[in-house]
């Protein structure tokens, strides 16, 4: 069999633009994405996009109508594809056994159960959607239990590397593809059809070949790995805030080691972004189903501090506001998880205005792409509080930082988007109130120049003396 059609389970943040791309690089294969969301699908029919990527425009225009074509009809893209990428969303449970922690995995079953009603003929199913080890046994045993006469299925694991803000260059240019087959011929051809999918433009040195466990385990491990250098070097940011040491200078010279390497080491205000999180804790309930206690607490360690550092930089910014924020207005440049992006999911944007919100703060929020309904219900959600009507009346969204700052007592910057590096603080500092703060939270900015514009600065992983700031505001602290 030569693949000739696929199909995409999930037209959300993973499947959107993994299947545009391969429509984009495979002319030659006919890509449906579909979704149950019909709100998704017309979206993704438009000329605004339910996501937004730097370079995701342009792909999907080149290819809609051409190979690339998305529709709520599930049935018949599942019936005519050769190939299935399963990739709908695995929040993390949130009833039952595991709540907070286990994937849920509704979502797949749904899709498997699917599959095993509508398909036809030999259907290779690519689990793409982060799941716990053995979720590819799961969806092998409902679609066996489930066959019919004619109907054979290859269950692969294929999992998703890229970072948001950046699929589109991640999906072009992947470090490494995982390809986790079973291990036997039909699994090989399998894994083949697949391999010479990505052979349309990844290099053959880039797609590895495993089994399926470990093409799993290896998505889950690499998500991890990455959250705990965060964590490490966040770690070491308070001691730097506690020793005069400065973390950059530290995270520098720590990443020449070509052991360890430079990358990840960007000390901030916490990760967010909906896989760290998510693969963390699914990471620890596995290994506390699995009675290895040890490995658990050793990953719960990296979620753990992640905590305490986004509710250190809250108690923080409360400190230097003379240990009240209570009726006092902050602007907030940036609500999502990380630049270049509108999306919020685990943002620790939420949980620091969330603090501070539950102080009695009035908040100013900024951000280039989140939209207003979406930072509102993040903010008022029951999961962030229990008295919505009162963050509600403390909650202001603005669409000109300009306007966010007019009689705040402070900026906090909480996602580092370039433009914040530009903005003429000069300018912000004649309209606010002194002593004027500036708390940033991703280290984004110079620090020197707004000190000597006058205002109180205070970052990550650095303390600026208090005689410092004494000469070059000026400002009576
Ligand atoms: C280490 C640092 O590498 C060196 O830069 C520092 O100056 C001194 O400490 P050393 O203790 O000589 O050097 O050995 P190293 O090669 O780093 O290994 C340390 C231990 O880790 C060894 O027991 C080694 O077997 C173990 N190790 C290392 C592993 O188990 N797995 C690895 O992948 C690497
Ligand atoms: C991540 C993985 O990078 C990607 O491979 C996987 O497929 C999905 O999860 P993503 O969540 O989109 O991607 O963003 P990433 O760039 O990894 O950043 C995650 C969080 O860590 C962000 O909040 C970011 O601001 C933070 N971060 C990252 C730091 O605080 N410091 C750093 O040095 C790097
Ligand atoms: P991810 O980041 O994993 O891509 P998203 O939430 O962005 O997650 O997208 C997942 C998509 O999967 C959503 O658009 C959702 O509507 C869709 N979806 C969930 N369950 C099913 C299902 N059973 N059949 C079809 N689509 C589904």
């Amino acid at each position: 069999m030569v693949v000739k059609n696929v199909c995409c389970i999930g037209a959300g943040y993973v499947g959107g633009p993994t299947c545009s791309v391969i429509a984009w690089k495979c002319p030659d294969i006919q890509v449906h994405v579909v979704d149950v969301s019909q709100v998704r699908i017309k979206q993704w029919n438009s000329d605004k996009l339910p996501i937004y990527e730097p370079g995701l425009d342009e792909v999907v225009k080149e290819c809609l109508g051409r190979n690339l074509f998305f529709s709520n009809d599930i049935d018949q893209a599942v019936r005519e594809a050769d190939l299935i990428f399963i990739s709908v969303n695995t929040p993390s449970k949130t009833y039952g056994i595991g709540k907070g922690r286990a994937a849920d995995l509704k979502h797949i079953e749904l899709c498997a159960r699917k599959i095993a009603e509508v398909a036809e003929g030999h259907k290779i199913v690519v689990e793409k959607s982060t799941v716990p080890v053995r979720a590819a046994e799961s969806i092998a045993h409902i679609l066996s239990a489930n066959t019919k006469p004619g109907v054979s299925f290859q269950v692969l694991s294929n999992p998703e590397f890229l970072a948001e803000g950046t699929a589109i260059e991640n999906l072009l240019n992947p470090d490494r593809v995982l390809i986790g087959g079973e291990e036997s011929a039909e699994g090989e051809a399998a894994v083949g059809e697949l391999t010479w999918i990505y052979h349309h433009w990844v290099p053959q040195h880039n797609i590895i070949t495993l089994s399926t466990w470990s093409s799993e385990l290896s998505k889950l491990a690499s998500n991890a790995f990455l959250a705990q250098r965060v964590s490490s070097i966040n770690a070491i940011s308070a001691l730097c805030e506690a020793t005069g040491a400065d973390v950059s200078q530290v995270a520098h010279a720590v990443g020449k080691d070509s052991r360890i390497g430079s990358k990840f080491l960007q000390a901030s205000v916490g990760f967010g972004g909906s896989c760290f999180q998510k693969d963390l804790l699914n990471l620890v309930y596995i290994a506390e189903c699995l009675n290895l206690h040890e490995v658990a607490t050793y990953w719960q360690q990296v979620t753990d501090m992640n905590e305490y550092q986004r509710t250190r930089f809250a108690k923080r910014i409360i400190g230097c506001l003379f240990n009240t924020v209570t009726d006092k207005t902050l602007a907030v440049f940036g609500f999502a998880f990380k630049k270049n992006t509108g999306d919020t999911r685990e943002s620790p944007a939420r949980f620091v205005c969330s603090h501070l919100l539950e102080e009695g703060a009035r908040l100013n929020i900024y951000d280039p792409k989140v939209e207003r309904q979406q930072i509102e219900s993040d903010l008022t959600s029951t999961r962030a509080t229990n008295d919505p009507e009162r963050i509600e009346k403390l909650i202001h969204i603005y669409t000109d930082p300009y306007q966010a700052v007019i009689d705040a007592h402070a900026i906090v910057i909480l996602t580092e988007w370039d433009e914040f590096k530009t903005y003429d603080y000069k300018k912000m500092l004649s309209v606010m109130k002194k002593p004027a703060f500036l708390f940033d939270g991703r280290k984004i900015i110079d620090h020197q120049a707004v000190m000597n514009l006058g205002y109180h600065t205070e970052t990550i992983g650095k303390r600026f003396t208090r005689n410092t700031l004494l000469r070059s505001s000026g400002a009576d602290l």
